[in-house]
C-alpha cells in the first residue's frame, strides 16, 4: 500500500517511450493509478500493451500532444492527478540542429503547455526529464550537478531552457515542487524481453543502432572517431540501465512532497565505458563479434561524459543495481525476441 502522504496518481507524459514505458510498469507495481499522454510522435501503440501485460493492471491512456491544452486540460478534469513525470519531448542531438524550432516548440512550448494546465487544476508536483546533455563540452569528470551548464546543440539548449523556466516558476508559486533528473546514457530493457527501445526509424544512439545490427536489420555498426583522447581512441559515455533509471523516477515522486522548489539530480553510474568496450560487450550478450566499421567523429560529440551522481545516492539512497553485462543482455533478449520492435504487436486504442 502507498503511505497516504505519497501521490496515488501520476500523469506520465511520453509513457509510451523508452524510459516513460519502464517507468510506467513500475508506477503500476507499486500501486499509482498512471495515466499516460502520448502523441506516438516516436513510439508505438505496442509499448502501452506490453506495460498493462507486464503489469497485470491497466493504465488510462491518451493520444494527444502535449501542446494541445484543451486535450490537456480535459486529461486533468477526468483524473485526480497528484504528480506528474514529465518524458515527452524530442530527443535526438543531430536532428536538433536541422530542425531546432520544433525542438523549442516541443520541449520547451510542450513543458509550458503542461505547467499552464497543471496551474490551472491545481496540480503542483512535477519529476522533469532533464540531461547529461546540457553540461555540453565540459571537460571535467565526473560531472556533478553544480558543474555549469553550456548547451552545445538546441535540444540541449531545450532542456536547459526548462530546467531555468522551470526555477523561474517555482520562485513565482512557492508550492511547486519540481525534481529535475540529468539521466546520462539509458540503455537496456525490461528483464522479461518484452519492453525495451524501439525508435522510429534509423536509430540515432548507439545501443539500438548495435541491436539493430546484432539482429541482422543492419550491416554494421560505425564508430564515429577513434582518436579521442581516451584509452581505445573511442568516446566514453555512463550508460545506465533504463530499470535504474525507472527506479529513480519511482524515488523521486515519493520524495517531491519533502521540499518546494526546484531540485536537480543526476542519475548515472560513474564508470566510462568507450564504445568498443560496448561493442565488445554486446557481442559477448548475443553470442558472436558484432560487425563495425571505423568512421570520422559524429560533429558535437564530446570525449567522455561520466556522471557523479552522489547527491541522489546521499539524499535518497537510490544506486544502480545492473552492470554492463545486464545492459546489453536485457537489450538483446528485447531484440531478439521482437526483432521488429513492437511493429507486430496489438493496437492499445482497441483496449
Ligand atoms: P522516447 O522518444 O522513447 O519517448 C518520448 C515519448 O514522448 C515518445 O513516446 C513520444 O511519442 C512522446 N512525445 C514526443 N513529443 C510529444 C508531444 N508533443 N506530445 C505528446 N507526446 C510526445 O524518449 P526517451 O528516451 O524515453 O526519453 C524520455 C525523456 O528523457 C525525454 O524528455 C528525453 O529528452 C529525456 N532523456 C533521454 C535520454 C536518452 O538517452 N534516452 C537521456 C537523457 C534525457
Ligand atoms: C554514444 C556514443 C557516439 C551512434 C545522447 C544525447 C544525450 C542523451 C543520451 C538525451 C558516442 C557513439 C553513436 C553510432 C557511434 N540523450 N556512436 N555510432 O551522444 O552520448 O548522448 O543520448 O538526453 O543527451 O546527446 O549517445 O548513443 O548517440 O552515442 O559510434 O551509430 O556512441 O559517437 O560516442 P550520446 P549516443
Amino acid at each position: 500500500m502507498i503511505p497516504s502522504t505519497e501521490p496515488a496518481t501520476v500523469l506520465v507524459t511520453g509513457g509510451a517511450g523508452f524510459i516513460g514505458s519502464h517507468t510506467c510498469v513500475e508506477l503500476l507495481a507499486r500501486d499509482y493509478e498512471v495515466v499516460v499522454v502520448d502523441d506516438h510522435s516516436n513510439s508505438s501503440p505496442g509499448a502501452i500493451d506490453q506495460v498493462q501485460k507486464l503489469a497485470g493492471r491497466p493504465l488510462t491512456f491518451y493520444r494527444a500532444d502535449l501542446r494541445d491544452r484543451a486535450a490537456l486540460d480535459a486529461v486533468f478534469e477526468a483524473h485526480p492527478i497528484d504528480a506528474v513525470i514529465h518524458f515527452a519531448a524530442k530527443k535526438a542531438v543531430g536532428e536538433s540542429m536541422r530542425i531546432p524550432l520544433d525542438y523549442f516548440d516541443i520541449n520547451i512550448g510542450g513543458t509550458t503547455s503542461l505547467l499552464r494546465s497543471m496551474h490551472a487544476h491545481g496540480v503542483h508536483q512535477l519529476v522533469f526529464s532533464s540531461s547529461c546533455s546540457i553540461y555540453g563540452s565540459s571537460a571535467k569528470v565526473p560531472l556533478a550537478e553544480d558543474d555549469p551548464a553550456a548547451p552545445t546543440n538546441p535540444y540541449a539548449r531545450s532542456k536547459w531552457i526548462c530546467e531555468q523556466l522551470l526555477a523561474d516558476a517555482c520562485a513565482r508559486y512557492p508550492e511547486l515542487a519540481v525534481i529535475a533528473l540529468r539521466y546520462f546514457n539509458p540503455v537496456g530493457a525490461h528483464p522479461s524481453g518484452k519492453l525495451g527501445e524501439d525508435p522510429l526509424g534509423l536509430p540515432n544512439n548507439v545501443m539500438p543502432y548495435l541491436m539493430q545490427v546484432a539482429v541482422g536489420r543492419l550491416p554494421e555498426l560505425p564508430v564515429f572517431g577513434n582518436d579521442y583522447p581516451t584509452p581505445d581512441g573511442t568516446c566514453v559515455r555512463d550508460y545506465i540501465h533504463v530499470t535504474d533509471v525507472a527506479d529513480g523516477h519511482r524515488l523521486a515522486v515519493e520524495h517531491l512532497a519533502d521540499e518546494p522548489g526546484l531540485r536537480v539530480f543526476n542519475l548515472g553510474t560513474g564508470t566510462g565505458v568507450s564504445v568498443l568496450e560496448l561493442v565488445k560487450a554486446f557481442g559477448e550478450a548475443c553470442g558472436r563479434p558484432i560487425p563495425y566499421r571505423i568512421e570520422g567523429r559524429r560533429p558535437g560529440d564530446v570525449a567522455r561524459l561520466i556522471a557523479d551522481s552522489t547527491r541522489v545516492e546521499r539524499e535518497w539512497g537510490w544506486h544502480t543495481t545492473q552492470d554492463l553485462a545486464a545492459m546489453c543482455g536485457d537489450a538483446w533478449r528485447f531484440q531478439k525476441l521482437n526483432p521488429h520492435g513492437y511493429g507486430n504487436l496489438s493496437s492499445s486504442e482497441e483496449l
